[in-house]
């Protein structure tokens, strides 16, 4: 199946980063915001990133015009996926509201368009279940910064078809990314192997084990990492951190993934990093 249309669910940081990639590739895609403003606001981010690509001479200023050209906002989720052979739902992790989407997205797509979410962390089969064709759901799990991150991860709930994830794996190649299959278990790969270490940094800063400046460049200088896990959580937001650490500690109820209490009683001061201003580091 080519996807020739895509529909994305939510205009946010990992939303606008997918519109941006799909655009740029050539690919038409709606944008879906609950309020024009704020579809406004993901499109003017959009053309900040696309700016700073072509300062550093990755695309040139016609590719530019093309990629915005390539975008159409919607506030009306109904309207923006009646001809899209792609959804993307990427809006904030909470069931009930990506139950929600799922709902109209499902009563409006066309019968044989496939329902993907960017979710970190919550079951692809259980959101899969809520529609009348879980065949046809599949996790796109894409990474953030999108127009600088390779990898793809691709999540294949328990009756996610052979050629959704086919299709899926081809798209992401489309995009330049890399795409990676792993089944649905909490956390898939990436956050189970990322929130432990996070977590676990988080743990030193508690016990005082060293201050967060020099637990991060113990990564960087030691193995490499381009941002130390302190700076990283700060990035992601320290409340999705939490989220994605009670999700493992829940799924598989092992001690071993339970959150810092200080990530606890940081996310409880509102401290969730670049987001608010403070996290770890002041920004
Ligand atoms: N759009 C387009 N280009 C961007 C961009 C954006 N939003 N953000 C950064 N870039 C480009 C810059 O222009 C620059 O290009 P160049 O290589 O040609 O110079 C390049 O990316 C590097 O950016 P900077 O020079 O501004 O800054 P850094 O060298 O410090 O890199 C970084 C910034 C790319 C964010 C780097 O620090 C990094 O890779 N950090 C790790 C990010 C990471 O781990 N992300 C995954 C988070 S986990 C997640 O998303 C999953 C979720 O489920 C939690």
């Amino acid at each position: 199946m080519d996807i020739k249309q895509v529909a994305v669910i939510g205009g946010g940081t990992m939303g606008n980063g997918i519109c941006h990639v799909f655009a740029m590739n050539g690919i038409p895609v709606n944008l879906v915001e609950m309020e024009q403003e704020l579809a406004d606001k993901a499109v003017e981010t959009i053309d900040k990133n696309l700016e700073r690509m072509v300062n550093k001479e990755k695309i040139d200023a016609e590719q530019k015009v093309q990629t915005l050209e390539n975008i159409t906002t919607f506030t009306n989720t109904i309207e923006a996926v009646k001809d899209a052979d792609l959804v993307i739902e990427a809006v904030p992790e909470n069931f009930e509201i990506k139950k929600q989407v799922f709902a109209d997205v499902d009563k409006a797509a066309p019968e044989d368009s496939i329902l993907a979410t960017n979710t970190s962390s919550i079951s692809i089969t259980k959101l899969a279940a809520t529609t009348s064709r879980p065949e046809q759901v599949v996790g796109m799990h894409f990474f953030n910064p999108v127009p600088v991150m390779k990898l793809v991860e691709v999540v294949r709930g328990l009756d996610t078809s052979d050629d959704v994830v086919e299709t899926v794996d081809e798209t992401a190649r489309l995009l330049n990314k890399n795409p990676v299959e792993v089944a649905d278990y909490p956390g898939f790969v990436s956050n189970r192997v990322l929130m432990p270490m996070i977590n676990e940094a988080i743990c030193c800063v508690h016990e005082g084990v060293a201050d967060p400046e020099d637990i991060d460049d113990v990564m960087k200088l030691g193995m490499a990492h381009p941002m130390g896990p302190l700076r990283l959580a700060d990035f992601i937001g320290l409340d999705v951190c939490l989220d994605i650490l009670n999700v493992l500690h829940e799924g598989f109820k092992d001690p071993k993934y339970r959150p810092s209490p200080l990530l606890v009683k940081m996310v409880d001061a509102g401290k969730l990093g670049d987001k608010t201003g403070e996290g770890f580091y002041e920004h």
